[in-house]
């Protein structure tokens, strides 16, 4: 992991924030990424959910739109992230990761991400998936449209497209604590097959794992 790489996409969301919820809402932000660039443990659960020939076309709720997002959504993207959140996602774009979004009235509402490789420098984590498995990540839904069914259509879209590109699993990481999170990969019947506990300190990446193979 680059540090000042890091610290480059913190200043512009830093503004960002500042502007959009004031001064305290951006020193809390600065807080949080500063101290999880320098030190962060985290144990998660590895949950996986199998992709089989035939997935049912995911239906968005009233009123939204969702679909795979391209490099001219970026703006829009940013109106939700940041500027910095954002240029890290178009580095992301550039390399192959695949990004869903939920629209409503052309704004941003909830995106999600996957991929079949996974680096340090543009996932914050590295993954031995084995051969046809997807990992899903970055998931979120803007706090007013939450529990409307935006993550379920855009992970069916995800089953759909990463099913195409050859997947027969998809895996995601899970805190333990993210109760909203375990129990939305629930929901599509995923099961836990592994631990895994990522340990960062002044940079340096040390992770274990426990099982990562779906079959
Ligand atoms: C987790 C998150 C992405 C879910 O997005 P969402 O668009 O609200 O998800 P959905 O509406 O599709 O919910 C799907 C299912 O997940 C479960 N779920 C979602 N939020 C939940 C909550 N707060 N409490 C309990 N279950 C929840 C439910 O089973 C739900 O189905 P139901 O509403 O029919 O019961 C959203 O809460 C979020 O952005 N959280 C903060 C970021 C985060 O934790 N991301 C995941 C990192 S691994």
């Amino acid at each position: 992991m680059k540090l000042l790489e890091r610290f480059q996409y913190l200043i512009p969301d830093a503004v960002f924030v500042a502007r959009k919820h004031g001064g305290r809402a951006a020193a809390q932000l600065v807080g949080r990424r500063v101290g999880t660039v320098l030190f962060l443990y985290r144990r998660y659960l590895v949950l996986c959910h199998p992709l089989s020939d035939s997935l049912p076309t995911p239906i968005p709720p009233d009123g939204y739109s969702v679909r795979r997002a391209m490099p001219q959504d970026l703006p829009a993207l940013a109106a939700l992230v940041g500027p910095g959140t954002a240029r890290l996602f178009a580095r992301r774009m550039a390399m192959g990761r695949v990004c869903f979004i939920a629209l409503k009235d052309s704004e941003v509402v909830s995106y999600t991400w996957g991929t079949f490789d996974t680096s340090w420098d543009l996932d914050y984590i590295e993954l031995p998936l084995p051969t046809g498995t997807a990992y899903y990540y970055g998931s979120f839904t803007a706090s007013d449209h939450r529990r409307q069914g935006l993550l379920t259509a855009l992970t069916g879209l995800q089953d759909q497209h990463f099913r195409a590109m050859g997947a027969r699993h998809a895996i995601g990481l899970v805190e333990r604590h993210n109760k909203p999170s375990l129990a939305m990969w629930r929901s599509f019947g995923s099961r836990q097959m592994g631990t895994f506990t990522h340990l960062r300190v002044l940079g340096w990446e040390w992770v274990r794992r426990i099982a990562l193979n779906p079959e």
